[in-house]
């Protein structure tokens, strides 16, 4: 960039987490609409809030409602919606918050652009693995039943890709299990990579 050069504040990353006492992360949960991920990241958020973390959820529908307003679901806006959120989620990181993020995240190439904006060492990947046929039975905001109508074009998984995450960390089948079981799964394989009992 042209005549820009980043300022290096006195406090850093690392003061600002030293005093919340944990370290900052983004967990980021992919998958269909409906999946569960928002519902799923909720009721995690409650559990590390309650446990002292300092949290901050980061959502689909909240965050195309507010900064990113002016995007789209083509895949370019979708590309766009997806690395400001990660700028976003590397923000409060740097402000020593721990961010759950939950976005459908479509397509491995915005995946990429997220390890690299966040760094693979702040990130665990999610994938809420909940098929098609399930989301759309649940049809919690009735958006599958007016994509049917043909009300609502380019939609996740029907009439705009959506590609199995590859690598995720940690991958959930939520077909058969409770929300409450989905955030223990979560939780447990958290307690391998931050103290979740300080
Ligand atoms: S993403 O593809 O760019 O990651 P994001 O998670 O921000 O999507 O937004 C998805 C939410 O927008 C869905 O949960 C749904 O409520 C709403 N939505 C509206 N239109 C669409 C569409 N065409 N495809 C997917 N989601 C849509």
């Amino acid at each position: 960039m042209k005549n820009l050069i980043s300022h290096k504040y006195t406090i850093t990353g690392k003061n600002r987490s030293d005093q919340k006492g944990h370290k900052p992360m983004v967990i980021w949960f992919s998958g269909l609409s409906g999946s569960g991920k928002s519902s799923i990241a909720s009721g995690l958020e409650k559990m590390l809030h309650s446990k002292g973390f300092h949290t901050f959820c980061l959502d689909g529908d909240n965050i195309r409602l507010g900064l990113n307003k002016d995007l789209g679901f083509s895949q370019e806006e979708r590309s766009e919606n997806i690395r400001r959120i990660a700028e976003v989620a590397k923000l409060f990181n740097e402000a020593g918050i721990l961010v759950l993020a939950a976005f459908i995240t479509p397509l491995e190439k915005d995946r990429k652009t997220i390890r690299q904006i966040v760094g693979k060492q702040n990130l665990i990947e999610i994938f809420i693995d909940t098929p098609l046929e399930e989301c759309e039975k649940r049809d919690v905001k009735g958006l599958y039943r007016k994509v049917r109508e043909g009300k609502i074009k380019e939609f996740s998984g029907i009439s705009s890709p959506f590609e199995i995450p590859k690598n995720p960390d940690l991958s959930i089948k939520t077909q058969n299990i409770s929300v409450k079981e989905a955030v223990n799964e979560v939780v447990s394989f958290l307690g391998s990579i931050i103290d979740i009992n300080e």
